[in-house]
C-alpha cells in the first residue's frame, strides 16, 4: 500500500494532493496544516471527486501518528504572503519557516516517521538542510525540490526558443532555488544535440536565457501571489520516483560534503531517496558559481541555528 503525509495544505500543498488523488498515485494520504479549516475543506472537495475518479484514494487529516507507516512525506507549509518581490524573495519566509520547522519537526518525530521526505518550503535548501538537522534525519533520506524547477524552467525557455518541446531538452539547472542558480551549459542538449554547438548557427543569447530562467517563476508570482502547477508536479515525479524506485537522474537540492550544505545538483532519486549523486564536470567559472551560491545557503542557514 502506497501512502503519502502531506504538511502545509496551501497553494502548493492541496495541487499536490489533488494531483495525487486524480491520478490516483497514493492509497492513503494524510494531509496536515495548521489552519483546519482549510484541511478540512480540502479533504470534503477531494473526497467529492472519489465518485468520478476510477481508482479510490483514502484522504486523513490532521494526524501525525498517521505518519508512522507513510512512505513519503511532502512538505509544503510556510506563508507564501511572507515572500519578498524578485528572484530573492524566498529569503522573506526563513523566520516564518524556522517557526513551522520547530512545531513540526518534534511531531514528525514523535510519528515514527522513517521514509522519504521531500521539501518545498522556501529558501528551499536552507529550509531543507535546518529540517534535516532539526529531525537529526539520514541525509539521503531528505532532499529538496530545489533546481529540479528551475531545470524545468529552463527546458521550457530553451525549448520555445528552438521550437521542440520541454521534454526534449536535457541538461541541469544547478546551485540555490533562488537568484544565484545558474545553468550548466555544458550539459544542455536540445534533441540530443550540444546546445554549445547550436549556439552560434542559431544565435542563441545564452546570457538572455539565463535571466529568463532565473526569473521564471518572477511573473507567475506577480500574477497569482503564489506559484504551483509547476513546483506541484515535480514533487509528484520526485515522489513517483521514490515509490517505483526509478533511479530517476535529476536535480535536486542534496548534501553536498564539499560544501557542507544543501543544494542543487544533479542526484539518482529511487526507494533509498538519494541513492547517489552523480558528478559532472563544471567549468571554472560554473565552480565558482556553484560556490558562491553555496555561500549564500550556508549564511542563512547560520542564521537559522542561532
Ligand atoms: N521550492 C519551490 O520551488 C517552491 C515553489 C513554490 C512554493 N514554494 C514554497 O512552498 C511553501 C508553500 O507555498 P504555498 O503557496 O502553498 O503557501 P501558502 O501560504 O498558500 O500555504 C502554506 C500552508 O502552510 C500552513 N502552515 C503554516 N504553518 C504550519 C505549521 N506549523 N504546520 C502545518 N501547516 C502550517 C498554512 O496554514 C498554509 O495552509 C512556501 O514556503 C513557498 O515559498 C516553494
Amino acid at each position: 500500500m502506497r501512502k503519502i503525509g502531506l504538511i502545509g495544505m496551501g497553494n502548493v500543498g492541496a495541487t499536490i494532493a489533488y494531483t495525487l488523488v486524480t491520478k490516483g498515485l497514493s492509497d492513503e494520504l494524510v494531509m496536515i496544516d495548521k489552519n483546519e479549516k482549510k484541511v478540512v475543506a480540502e479533504q470534503l472537495d477531494l473526497q467529492d471527486s472519489l465518485g468520478r475518479l476510477d481508482s479510490n484514494t483514502t484522504i486523513k487529516i490532521q494526524d501525525y501518528s498517521e505518519l508512522k507507516d507513510a512512505d513519503i512525506l511532502i512538505i509544503t507549509a510556510g506563508k507564501v504572503a511572507a515572500m519578498g518581490s524578485g528572484a530573492d524573495g524566498r529569503m522573506g519566509e526563513l523566520s516564518f519557516n524556522k517557526m513551522v520547522v520547530a512545531d513540526m519537526a518534534p511531531q514528525i518525530k514523535a510519528s515514527g516517521f522513517n521514509g522519504i521526505i521531500i521539501s518545498i518550503m522556501n529558501p528551499c535548501d536552507c529550509m531543507t538542510q535546518y529540517l534535516q538537522e532539526q529531525l537529526d534525519y539520514p541525509r539521503n533520506k531528505i532532499f529538496g525540490t530545489g533546481t529540479f524547477l528551475d531545470t524545468a524552467r529552463m527546458q521550457k525557455v530553451v525549448g520555445q526558443s528552438f521550437g521542440v518541446s520541454a521534454n526534449n531538452v536535457s541538461g541541469y539547472a544547478l546551485g540555490e532555488h533562488g537568484a544565484s542558480q545558474f545553468t550548466a551549459w555544458l550539459t544542455v542538449q536540445v534533441n540530443g544535440v550540444p546546445i554549445r554547438t547550436l549556439q552560434h548557427s542559431h544565435n542563441v543569447d545564452l546570457d538572455k536565457f539565463e535571466e529568463a530562467i532565473r526569473l521564471g517563476g518572477v511573473m507567475v508570482f506577480e500574477g497569482k501571489g503564489y506559484t504551483n502547477f509547476a513546483v506541484a508536479t515535480c514533487a509528484v515525479k520526485l515522489a513517483m520516483a521514490v515509490f517505483s524506485d526509478a533511479k530517476l537522474a535529476c536535480p535536486v537540492s542534496a548534501y553536498s560534503d564539499a560544501y557542507k550544505v544543501y543544494i542543487g545538483q544533479p542526484a539518482i532519486i529511487g526507494k533509498n531517496g538519494i541513492e547517489s549523486l552523480t558528478q559532472i564536470a563544471l567549468t571554472a567559472d560554473e565552480e565558482q558559481k556553484m560556490k558562491a551560491s553555496a555561500d549564500i545557503i550556508l549564511e542563512k542557514v547560520e542564521t537559522l541555528r542561532h
